[in-house]
């Protein structure tokens, strides 16, 4: 579809891929320049680099990744021109769809054309993809892209709305996917594309529950069968490297050091107590030998306090730190991981990182739920019930 050159030409499209958030299509024209907060790139500079390739601003200002246009990658850049498909679905609707190469397919509507890319990619030249939308401009800018994208012998495009007039072919498809406001009132014309030979399927996808119940009405009613609703959500994972936690061994002589410390501490409060209740005893203004904790009082260098002690154990002590370390473990817990994965934290003696991975709280937006259904083939009339067309039972 884009072109399999190892490097970059004059006129190809290239990904250009700025950050996570930013990424987007570029086509090469020699005379023109990419100028944006990552700095400024001359197509031209482009020309004869490798795809894949990391190129520093003229200005020094940044870099940016120039990457080979994929259907996955143009789902991320491509220009919205309505709600698109994003690849979880459109991965689980290929596979639910049996949709390989050679497959002959319908979608309505083209819409911005993300799902179109992906489809026209698995089936391939040898298989067909009719795709129907009924708003004038998106079928121009659709059928401009298809074609800079070499799908023209793939896609056949058309401007017709679909739930009023149904689709050009008849007995030809092996599934139909539908992205409609209204997809019910598409699946009669849907039955009528769907070749008769063998088992085809359909899937209907509707953001609301309320398009959920009329498709599936309307599927029982043109006698489909196994219907099924699925809904995909992604949920992504956030991987950081952090410090690496203390190894066992330090941290067992950190707790040896404050039980240490603790116990002078007891020790003194416990000779401070007697020198006190020595003094008590005692006229004021003698001198005693016992007098120790507070004459270092009266030198300003006061006992410390039972909090202070402690915060002074979190000062210096790995323990508290282990316990809000960002990946949730403890150093306990880094210890076990080392015995699991050893070459993941044990590269150097001293690991200085740690990589970890963690979900993020919430459950990225709901798109849409995807209604899929099978259509069985006819049974040949030689066999089939002329009243009901059921299969007539055999001796
Ligand atoms: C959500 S968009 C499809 C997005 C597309 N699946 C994609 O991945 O880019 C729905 C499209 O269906 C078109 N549409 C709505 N009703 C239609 C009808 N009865 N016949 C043909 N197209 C229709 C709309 O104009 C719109 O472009």
């Amino acid at each position: 579809m884009w072109s399999t050159a190892r490097e970059i030409a004059a006129g190809d499209l290239v990904i250009v891929w700025l950050t996570r958030d930013a990424v987007q299509p570029l086509v090469i024209t020699p005379g023109k320049e990419l100028n944006g907060k990552y700095g400024v790139y001359r197509h031209s500079d482009l020309i004869g680099v490798p795809y894949g390739s990391k190129i520093g601003s003229r200005n020094g200002r940044g870099f940016i990744h120039v990457l080979r246009p994929t259907p996955e990658l143009w789902t991320l850049a491509l220009p919205h021109r309505t709600q698109i498909l994003y690849i979880a679905d459109i991965a689980f609707v290929s596979s639910w769809l049996n949709i390989k190469p050679g497959s002959r397919i319908i979608e309505a509507g083209t819409g911005s054309g993300s799902f179109t890319h992906s489809v026209a990619r698995a089936i391939g030249p040898a298989g067909h993809l009719w795709s129907y939308e009924f708003h004038e401009a998106r079928v121009n800018k659709a059928r401009e892209e298809f074609s800079c994208h070499g799908m023209d012998d793939i896609v056949t495009l058309t401007h017709r709305n679909v739930c009023k007039d149904g689709f050009t072919v008849l007995d030809t498809v092996d599934a139909v996917f539908l992205d409609l406001p209204m997809p019910w009132e598409a699946v009669e014309h849907a039955k009528k594309a769907l070749r008769k030979d063998r088992t085809t399927r359909i899937c209907c996808f509707s953001p609301c529950m309320e398009q959920v119940l009329r498709t599936v009405t309307a599927l029982n009613d043109a006698g489909f069968t196994d219907i099924t609703m699925y809904e995909t959500l992604l949920r992504p994972h956030q991987v950081d490297s952090v410090p690496a936690l203390p190894h066992i061994g330090q941290v067992s002589e950190k707790l040896k050091k404050a039980e240490q410390k603790r116990e002078e501490k007891r020790l003194r409060q416990i000779a401070n107590s007697r020198a006190s209740a020595a003094g008590k005893r005692k006229r004021p203004g003698d001198a005693d030998e016992s007098d120790g904790g507070r004459a270092e009082g009266s030198a300003g260098k006061r006992p410390k306090t039972d909090d202070e002690d402690d915060v002074l154990q979190h000062e210096d002590g790995q323990l508290p730190q282990a316990e809000n370390h960002p990946s949730g473990r403890s150093a306990g817990a880094a210890e076990t991981e080392e015995a699991k994965f050893p070459q993941s934290v044990t590269e150097s003696a001293t690991p200085t990182k740690t990589t970890f991975s963690k979900t993020f709280p919430e459950v990225r937006g709901h798109t849409s739920y995807l209604t899929f259904a099978c259509l069985l083939p006819a049974i040949p009339s030689a066999q089939a019930d002329p009243a009901t067309q059921e299969p007539v039972p055999s001796d």
